[in-house]
């Protein structure tokens, strides 16, 4: 349960400073984005106040904002910050959405009707301006280093993307608190989103790496595949295998035994970094033999006959 009141409002933006810096290094890339990953690299080109991010060793996530499966974060922000899409209202509502998301939206819309559940959508596109509002109103309210857990700076927010979503019961329960997500809307969406090519996109206790506090009720469209292919990753940085916070070269230790399963697709790499060779891909729900070392996020494994490094973060 969230300890402090809702307050949405526009005013102006904050000064800029990062709070965050998650680094493209660490772990492994989830096998099903390479694809994906390496046909939209796009750098950024006006981030001198940003932390340079060290790209060159593997391919960058989808940094193209006509991209549906764009990223955006605190390290990567749109590019450009003040990015408009095509948009469309959601009927009903005043919200808006780009086609690809309204039309995605309208019918997980009818499927939760079917099943009896009413969502009330309350936020999809922000305009830069409005974030920058929003982030403003929450600073006077709490302070920049609370602020900036729950609401984005403008210009590295997904809402500008129009394809998030922030939905709500229509009787207004738990509207943007924690316990949203026990919720009939909550868990129906939880369960059901997917499907429909939504992901929840800062789930509970991964701010270190996503960047943001727990929202049951912010869902991205990132496309039906993408998001079926996303069961079993923890969230969207860790699909694109960005998940890390430290750019520091891991220690090794050798406490590494016994066997594992894996809970996704993993690339076997030829030593513990996403710029070593896969040597194939194993398939979730594999038994794989822990061979003794590890190396930060990375683990020796044996799996058919072969021995190379996958990520820990995928394994139970
Ligand atoms: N609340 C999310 C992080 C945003 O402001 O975009
Ligand atoms: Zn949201």
């Amino acid at each position: 349960m969230s300890k402090r009141p809702n307050i949405w409002a526009a005013v102006t933006a904050a000064s800029f400073s990062l709070a965050l810096v998650t680094a493209p290094m660490a772990t492994a890339s989830p096998a099903p984005s390479t694809a994906q990953n390496s046909v939209n690299q796009l750098l950024p080109s006006s981030s001198s106040h940003l932390p340079l991010i060290p790209l060159a060793s593997k391919p960058a996530p989808p940094r193209d904002p006509e991209k549906i499966n764009v990223l955006v974060n605190k390290v990567y922000p749109l590019v450009p910050r003040k990015y408009t899409p095509k948009l469309r209202t959601i009927s009903g509502t005043d919200v808006r959405l780009r086609p690809e998301a309204a039309a995605a939206y309208k019918k997980l819309l009818a499927a939760a009707r079917k099943d009896g559940v009413r969502i009330r959508l309350t936020s999809g596109y922000r305009s830069y301006s409005v974030q920058a509002g929003l982030l403003e109103k929450y600073t006077r309210a709490y302070g920049l280093d609370y602020a900036l857990r729950i609401a984005a700076r403008p210009g590295t927010s997904e809402h500008q993307t129009g394809l998030a979503i922030d939905v709500g019961n229509p009787s207004r329960a738990c509207a943007l608190r924690d316990c949203f997500a026990t919720t009939k809307v909550g868990r129906w969406m939880a369960k059901k989103a997917p499907k429909y090519g939504f992901i929840l996109r800062y789930p509970e206790g991964q701010e270190s790496v996503t960047g943001y506090k727990y929202e049951p009720w912010h869902f991205r469209f990132v496309g039906v595949t993408q998001a079926k292919s996303m069961a079993g990753f923890k969230s969207l940085e860790h699909y694109y295998g960005v998940s890390k916070a430290s750019t520091k070269t891991p220690k090794t230790s050798k406490s590494a035994q016994g066997t594992k399963i894996t809970t996704a697709n993993l690339n076997l790499r030829t030593g513990p970094s996403t710029s070593e060779s896969i040597i194939k891909t194993v398939k979730k729900g594999s038994k794989v033999q822990l061979a003794g070392k590890s190396s930060g996020v990375w683990i020796k494994v044996k799996h058919g006959g072969k021995t190379g490094w996958m990520s820990s973060e995928y394994l139970r």
